[in-house]
């Protein structure tokens, strides 16, 4: 199996001190050519469950209330993203996005924008999927497109040891909500870790064909609790698609990939030819996608950081309460874009994981 590693080699000067946009108006341009027109915007820090992978069971730190983006701040800064700097897709993280009540009046707000080829923003979700069932239809009606849905096991046990929280029923009915509100596509996330959940693989492959929703299997990054990840535990690509070839067929699927983390497989149930559909993996830590990465981050508390696992950002949060202009705020995010590292370095000697945790950033 091969999958493509694309590294970025443009390099493109840029005279320092100089502005980047021109009137405020431009792309998200960084040093190695890479323009990112994805925007993900994290919309709390706070979550109802507790993942082992994510967060510590207590003394999580959060961020203060005054601290964080209000509507109003959050919406301008999505508009000026859209309208000053190119951005074509938006996607609401957290911690939990459904956590945050006034969601479905941001997505309306952020679905009345025009992007620059004239169309609505494509507006994704990614979430736990809990309290999905009394939302997704007015979600939906807002203007939500398609939707990221965790879910780690099938097992209410595991679900339980692995979130910290008895909601495995709840995930499902929210899943299952997503769906039937026409949300499309649904695609299933699941962190595969070693002696936790790798029994998992092959029974929620299954439950994914027959839901018709897309699973990504995922490597797990170091990015969450500094003790959480060790590499030699680290469940790889190649032994998740071993796993799944044991039950499954499985052709690399020719749809261009692009600048999506998943590399797709269309598979077909070797016991059930009408078991069939597309299962993906995102291998971040043995096969970086960082050469394609077309993405930018709003922080809950309104810093733009270039990359998951940049160690600088710049706070448009503080220069907006300071009275800075549109025009002012883009040229700060395309400043802040600029200088976007080529990868995020998980397999360097040298690697240091961020001081914020996921759930800080934004998943
Ligand atoms: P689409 O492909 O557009 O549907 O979204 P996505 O897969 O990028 O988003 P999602 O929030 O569902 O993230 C899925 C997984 O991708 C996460 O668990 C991460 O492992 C990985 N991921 C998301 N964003 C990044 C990123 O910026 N860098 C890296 N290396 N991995 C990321
Ligand atoms: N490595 C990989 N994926 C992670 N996620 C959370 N923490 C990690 C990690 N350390 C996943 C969640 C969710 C998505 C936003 O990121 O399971 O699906
Ligand atoms: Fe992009 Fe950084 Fe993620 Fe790589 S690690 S895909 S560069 S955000």
């Amino acid at each position: 199996m091969t999958i493509s590693l694309a590294m970025p080699t443009i390099r493109q000067s840029k005279p320092s001190g100089e502005a980047l946009l021109d009137a405020g108006v431009g792309e998200l341009r960084d040093h190695t050519g890479r323009v990112a027109k994805d925007l993900r915007v994290s919309l709390t820090d706070r979550c109802n469950l507790r993942c082992t992978y994510c967060m510590p069971e207590e003394g999580m730190e959060w961020i203060p209330t005054e601290e964080v983006l209000s509507d109003e701040e959050v919406i301008r800064l999505i508009r000026i993203g859209v309208q000053r700097l190119g951005i074509e897709q938006v996607r609401f993280t957290g911690g939990e996005p459904l956590l945050r009540r006034s969601l479905e009046h941001i997505i309306a707000e952020t679905a009345a924008l025009t992007t620059r080829t004239k169309q609505k923003p494509t507006i994704a979700l990614t979430s736990n999927a809990l309290g999905l069932d009394k939302r997704a239809e007015a979600l939906a009606h807002a203007g939500l497109d398609r939707v990221n849905l965790s879910l780690d096991t099938l097992n209410p046990q595991r679900y339980k040891a692995l979130t910290r929280r008895d909601r495995l029923a709840d995930a499902i009915k929210g899943i299952e909500a997503a769906i039937d509100a026409g949300l499309k596509p649904v695609k299933i996330n699941t962190v595969v870790m070693k002696g936790v959940n790798e029994d998992d693989v092959l029974p929620l492959a299954r439950f994914a064909l027959e839901h018709r929703c897309q699973l990504r299997f995922i490597e797990q990054m170091p990015i969450g609790p500094r003790e959480q990840w060790r590499r030699e535990d680290m469940v790889t690509a190649e032994a998740i698609i071993a796993t799944l070839g044991t039950e499954l067929s499985m052709t690399p699927s020719s749809k261009p990939r692009g600048s999506a983390p998943a590399a797709l497989w269309q598979v077909q149930a070797k016991d059930d030819a009408q078991l069939v559909g597309e299962i993906g993996v995102i291998a971040s830590v043995t096969h970086p996608f960082c050469g394609d990465c077309d993405r930018t981050r709003l922080t809950t508390d309104g810093a733009i950081r270039n990359c998951l696992f940049a160690h600088a950002e710049t706070s448009l949060r503080d220069l907006m309460r300071d009275g800075a202009s549109d025009a002012e705020l883009a040229e700060a995010w395309a400043q802040a874009m600029w200088p976007k590292a080529y990868g995020h370095g998980i397999n360097d000697p040298s690697f240091v994981q961020p001081e914020r945790t996921m759930s800080a950033i934004g998943g």
